[in-house]
C-alpha cells in the first residue's frame, strides 16, 4: 500500500456553481485529469451542515446534486478519466470522519474562520456537523490517501487542518503503523493544496472586498454557470469599477480591488498572465475592457450553461455516472478504511 500521487477535490451542492468555483478550482481539475489519477466528489454530506433553509430540503438537495454533476461534466470533466461521484454513496467518508473526530482537537477547530463566518453570531444554534465539517473534509481526502488537492484560496486553512490530522494520526498510531509494514511510520500522506492561477480568490462583482459566493443575496454579485449570454454580458456591464483608467502594470492594481478582480478574471478566462492583460488594456477606459471581458466570459461560460441544461434533462444518465463513480471510489476507499480499522485496533470480520 504505497502512497502514489492522487488528486481529490469536491464542491458542495448548495445553490448553483459560479465563476469563482470555475476559475478557482475547476480549471485546475480539468488540467489535472490529463496527468493524474483524479477523484472529484459532489460533497452532499457537507451540504446539510447548514440550516435546512439554506440547502433547501430533500427535493432541492437531489436536484442540486444532479446539477453540480451536470456542471462537472459540462465544464469538461470526463468520467472515463476521472472518478466522479457523490459523497454519501461511499460510507467510508463518514466512517473515517468519526475516527478523525477523535484525532482532531477542539482547539484546532475553534480556529476555523469559515465556521465563524457561517455560524455567524448565533453560534449556539449552529449544527455540530458544521463545527466538525473540516474533519469530514480531511476524511474525504485521506480515505483515498490523496496527495494533491486543487482548491480556491478560501480552503487553505481547511487543508492545513487536514495535514495536521494526517500527521497526528501517524504519530498516535505510529507503533501499529510500523508493525503493519509502513517502515517510515507514515500511513497517511500530508496532502498538498494546489492553489494556482490568476483567480484563486474571485471577488463579488458588486464589492471587490468580498468573495464571490453562492450565498450573496445579490445575483448581480456573481456569474452563475447557468447564466445565459445576455445575463453574463449584463452582469459584467454592471460590475463595480473605480473612476481611474486601468494601470499598465500589476503594481498599479494595489488598493483597487474591483479593477484587480476584473483583470484577474479576464486573465484566467483568456489563459493569459495579468501583466499581459494590462499590456493590452492599460491606460484605456473600463468601458473597452468590460466589453472585451464580456465577450470572453460569454465565450467560455455561455456554452457550459447550455450543456448543463441538456445533461440535467436526463436524470437517469447523471445517476448512472454517479453510481459508476461511487463503485470505483469504494474500490479505493474500502481497503484503506479496513487498514485504518486494523491500525486503530478495531476487530473486523
Ligand atoms: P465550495 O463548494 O465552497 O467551493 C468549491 C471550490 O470552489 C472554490 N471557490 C472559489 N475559488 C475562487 N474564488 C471564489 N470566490 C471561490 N468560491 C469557491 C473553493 O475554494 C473550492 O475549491 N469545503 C469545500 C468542499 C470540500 C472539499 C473537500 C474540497 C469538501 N471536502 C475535500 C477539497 C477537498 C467547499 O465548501 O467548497
Amino acid at each position: 500500500m504505497k502512497i502514489t500521487p492522487r488528486v481529490f477535490s469536491g464542491m458542495q451542492p448548495t445553490g448553483s456553481l459560479h465563476l469563482g468555483n470555475y476559475l478557482g478550482a475547476m480549471l485546475q481539475w480539468i488540467k489535472l485529469q490529463e496527468t493524474h489519477e483524479c477523484i472529484y466528489c459532489v460533497v452532499d454530506m457537507h451540504a446539510i451542515t447548514q440550516s435546512i433553509d439554506v440547502w433547501g430540503g430533500p427535493d432541492e438537495l437531489t436536484r442540486a446534486i444532479r446539477m453540480v454533476t451536470a456542471a462537472y461534466l459540462a465544464c469538461g470533466l470526463d468520467p472515463k478519466k476521472s472518478i466522479i461521484f457523490n459523497q454519501s454513496q461511499v460510507h467510508e467518508h463518514a466512517e473515517l470522519a468519526w475516527v478523525f473526530n477523535c484525532v482532531a482537537r477542539l482547539g484546532w477547530l475553534n480556529r476555523m474562520t469559515q465556521f465563524k463566518e457561517k455560524a455567524g453570531k448565533d453560534r449556539e444554534n449552529a449544527s455540530v456537523g458544521l463545527y466538525a465539517y473540516p474533519n469530514l473534509m480531511a476524511a474525504d481526502i485521506l480515505v483515498y490517501r490523496a496527495t494533491h488537492v486543487p482548491v480556491g484560496e478560501d480552503q487553505k486553512q481547511h487543508l492545513e487542518l487536514s495535514r495536521d490530522i494526517a500527521q497526528k494520526f501517524n504519530n498516535d498510531f505510529r507503533d501499529t503503523i510500523v508493525r503493519a509494514g509502513f517502515e517510515d511510520g507514515n500511513f497517511f500522506p500530508l496532502p498538498e493544496p494546489i492553489i494556482t492561477g490568476p483567480a484563486t480568490r474571485v471577488m463579488s462583482l458588486r464589492d471587490g472586498t468580498r468573495k464571490m459566493s453562492k450565498s450573496d443575496p445579490s445575483d448581480l454579485s456573481r456569474i452563475n454557470l447557468t447564466d445565459d449570454a445576455d445575463t453574463i454580458a449584463r452582469k459584467i456591464q454592471k460590475a463595480k469599477t473605480d473612476p481611474e483608467p486601468l494601470p499598465s502594470e500589476e503594481l498599479g492594481l494595489a488598493g483597487r480591488p474591483e479593477a484587480e478582480n476584473l483583470v484577474g478574471i479576464y486573465a484566467a478566462l483568456a489563459g493569459l498572465g495579468v501583466s499581459s492583460v494590462l499590456r493590452d488594456f492599460g491606460g484605456g477606459p473600463f468601458s473597452a475592457f468590460k466589453k472585451a471581458l464580456g465577450e470572453v466570459a460569454v465565450d467560455r461560460i455561455g456554452p457550459i450553461g447550455a450543456e448543463m441544461r441538456r445533461l440535467a434533462g436526463d436524470a437517469a444518465e447523471i445517476d448512472r455516472v454517479l453510481a459508476d463513480g461511487s463503485r470505483r471510489a469504494r474500490a479505493i476507499a474500502g481497503p484503506i478504511m479496513d487498514r485504518v480499522k486494523d491500525l486503530v485496533g478495531f476487530i473486523r470480520s
